[in-house]
């Protein structure tokens, strides 16, 4: 399985600490805030990584992590031209994909939990990761029945549970035929949601509710939050 991180986006809900800086290097406690992610696919047994950025920004993600051989993984780099949402720039790594399976991440969610065993025994469709949430209304939120997913609503007023869907996901290649037939959304997006909802529209989508912590890091709030989670679980470890 391939990996791939989205690092795209304006991050407007953070200025002007994004004026300069692209929010997925903002500091997350001690290290940059899209080494958590890299991690996560890399911890996974992930070794072959593409970062999808906006064109201002993927120079600097290269300064950064580079050719990936200090890590002993490979990564690559691809350009977002327009700001069309989490769907069209996952669109944008069809061709490198070359018809892998694909572990999908976006650059500002911190996992505590490890993915190894979801990533090894991933077969077909598709597989999301859920977290009990305080305030699911900010995220896509997951209607369950026992372990079938009926559908998943992206930041609804009156969420029908409070299982976030966190920004990782597990794919089979049709994802990107998935893609093609997407329709942007009312804030003229392509949703990650809608792609997922195609897959639980097949009973193709499973799913895991993470144990460890999770946050997003993409308001000051829960950039915040995500600092002092690190820090804790750092300190808990030691
Ligand atoms: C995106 C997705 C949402 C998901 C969230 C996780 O929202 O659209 O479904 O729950 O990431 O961080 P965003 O925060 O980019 O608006």
């Amino acid at each position: 399985m391939k990996g791939i991180i989205l690092a795209g986006g304006t991050g407007s809900r953070l200025y002007p600490l994004t004026k300069v800086t692209n929010k997925h290097l903002l500091p997350v406690y001690d290290k940059p805030m899209i080494c958590y992610p890299l991690d996560t696919l890399v911890s996974a047994g992930i070794d072959d990584i593409l970062i999808v950025s906006g064109r201002g920004h993927v120079g600097h993600f290269l300064e950064l992590l580079g050719s990936g051989s200090e890590m002993g993984i490979r990564l690559s780099y691809e350009i977002q031209e327009g700001a069309g949402g989490i769907a069209e720039a996952l669109g944008l790594a069809n061709r490198w994909s070359d018809g892998d399976d694909i572990a999908v991440i976006l650059g500002d969610n911190i996992f505590e939990d490890k993915i190894k065993e979801s990533v090894n025994s991933f077969d077909s469709g598709a597989k999301i990761f859920l977290k009990s949430v305080a305030d699911p209304q900010r995220f896509g939120v997951a209607e369950v029945d026992g372990d079938r997913i009926i559908g998943i609503e992206e930041k609804p007023k009156a969420p029908k549970s409070d299982l976030a869907v966190t920004g990782l996901y597990l794919y089979e290649n049709s994802v990107f035929d998935i893609i093609k037939t997407l329709k942007p959304s009312g804030r003229g997006e392509l949703e990650i949601t809608d792609v997922n909802n195609a897959y639980v529209g097949k009973e193709q989508m499973k799913f895991s509710v993470l144990d460890g912590f999770w946050s997003d890091a993409g308001t000051f709030e829960s950039l915040l939050r995500a600092g002092m989670m690190v820090k804790e679980s750092r300190e808990k470890r030691n």
